[in-house]
């Protein structure tokens, strides 16, 4: 297993550009089955989720490859409608494939996926949703089996907005006969760029990007032109919180600050200091930072995703932080790790109480989910000597180039390979 060792304490400065977002690039490849043709997508990521989603797409039939961030999908050849155990016990997002399926062909059957390192995860309400348009859904052998003549428009309220299931709503409902309203919707941009797509293939969507999503079915849709994929956020949000931890200057091209408010505020309020200039994002981190408290919400709060980025920098703060995970109910296993490295942290239910300490010590650690990864990541820039980061195939699957990318800024970074 790949692992990181990182060289802490050496003062960072230059220019990052921002990959296609990861969780838009997803559901937009996974809604490409719904119309028959050539898909083109710009500003996809290079990144281990992204390959498993498109494997996932040639086990249906599908033809794709990239080239030089273009991603080709041609989908007039799928004829499989099963995602096997082996490839959905992966990537958990490999469920974004079940909407489009049945809504395409009428039948779909998706491993239902596993519980995932931050909390159980269960996806009732995508099957609650799609039970409401019309679709026949069993349980068998672990499979999620879903039938449906043609799927009819309805009214769905989700009990929580959730992400994926909201993006495998609006899918199943592009092709369902009459209007769907879904209600108390994600309002992710990840969502709303997913819902551009699916409008440039003639889609009638309203509403993406509120709590309130009409879509009046149509008949068919047509792969678009070109599509450009929109910037990550969450990669954004990471070197916002290097530059803050180490109170490095760090200009962020390609970045949406319309997509980041509540983090850009609770990194102002940290003393980290923003510009937005010609070349990008000019992000520059204070000498000492100052605590902060924080709780995770959906979009428009603060993203449960950069949790544990900001409490890596909260771990060296003047003060103390509390922070509250609200959205997963186990995503603080960076917790222990971080105190293997001289944070000072104690939890208590879905809160984390993180008093600051003046350093913090270099360490073996191991990366137990994605983001975790990240936060260990920018940790070891500022502890003191060697931190060795074990398990980095968390941050490949979400992350393009970290390690590359931090060392351009002057990072002393090696990778091991195994
Ligand atoms: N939930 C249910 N039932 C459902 C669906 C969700 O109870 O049917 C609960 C979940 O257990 C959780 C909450 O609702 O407690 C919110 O989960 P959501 O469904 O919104 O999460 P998701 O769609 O599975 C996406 C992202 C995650 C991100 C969350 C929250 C993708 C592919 N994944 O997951 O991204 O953390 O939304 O914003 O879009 C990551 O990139 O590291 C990552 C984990």
């Amino acid at each position: 297993m790949d692992k990181l060792i990182i060289f802490g304490g050496i003062p960072l400065k230059g220019e990052v550009t921002i990959s296609g977002a990861k969780n838009a690039a997803l559901p937009i490849i996974a809604s490409t089955i719904l119309a028959s043709g050539i898909h083109t997508l710009k500003n996809i990521p290079k990144l281990k989720d992204v390959e498993t989603m498109l494997k996932l797409l040639k086990i249906l039939g599908a033809d794709a490859y990239i080239e030089r961030g273009i991603c080709n999908i041609d989908t007039t050849k799928i004829t499989n409608f099963e995602a096997p155990y082996e490839l959905v016990k992966t990537m958990r997002a490999s469920i974004l494939v079940l909407g489009p399926l049945i809504a395409k062909f009428g039948k779909a059957k998706v491993s239902l996926p596993g519980g995932c390192a931050i909390g159980a995860r269960p996806v009732n309400l995508h099957l609650q949703g799609l039970k409401k348009m019309g679709a026949k859904i069993e349980l068998e052998e672990g499979y999620i089996v879903a039938k449906a003549k043609q799927l009819k428009g309805t009214k769905i309220h989700l009990d929580i907005p959730t992400v994926t299931g909201t993006e495998n709503l609006i899918m199943a409902a592009t092709l369902a006969k009459g209007t769907t309203v879904i209600e108390n919707a994600a309002k992710e941009p990840e969502v709303v760029d997913l819902a551009n797509y699916l409008i440039s293939m003639g889609a009638k969507i309203k509403g993406a990007g509120t709590s309130i999503i009409e879509i009046e079915g149509v008949s068919e849709l047509n792969p678009s032109k070109e599509y450009e994929i929109i910037p990550d956020r969450i990669e954004a949000g990471t070197f916002i919180a290097v530059a803050g931890i180490c109170g490095s200057e760090i200009t962020i091209k390609k970045c949406k600050l319309e997509h980041l408010h509540a983090v850009v505020n609770k990194m102002k309020d940290a003393g980290v200091d923003f510009k937005e200039t010609k070349e990008g994002l000019k992000v520059t981190g204070p000498k000492k930072l100052r605590s902060v408290d924080i709780k995770t919400m959906p979009y428009p709060g603060f993203p449960t995703d950069m949790q544990a980025q900001f409490m890596a920098m909260m771990t060296v703060a003047e003060g103390t932080s509390v922070i509250k995970e609200t959205i997963f109910e186990n995503r603080f296993m960076h917790v222990a790790e971080l105190r293997r490295l001289g944070a000072d942290i104690t939890v208590e239910g879905n809160t984390a109480t993180v008093r600051g300490v003046k350093k913090l010590k270099g360490a073996p650690v191991m990366a137990t989910d994605l983001r975790a990864s990240a936060c260990l990541v920018i940790a070891g820039l500022v502890a003191d000597g060697k931190t060795v980061i074990d398990r980095i195939y968390h941050l490949d699957r979400g992350y393009e180039d970290l390690d590359k990318k931090l060392i351009q800024l002057g990072a002393k970074i090696e990778r091991v390979v195994d």
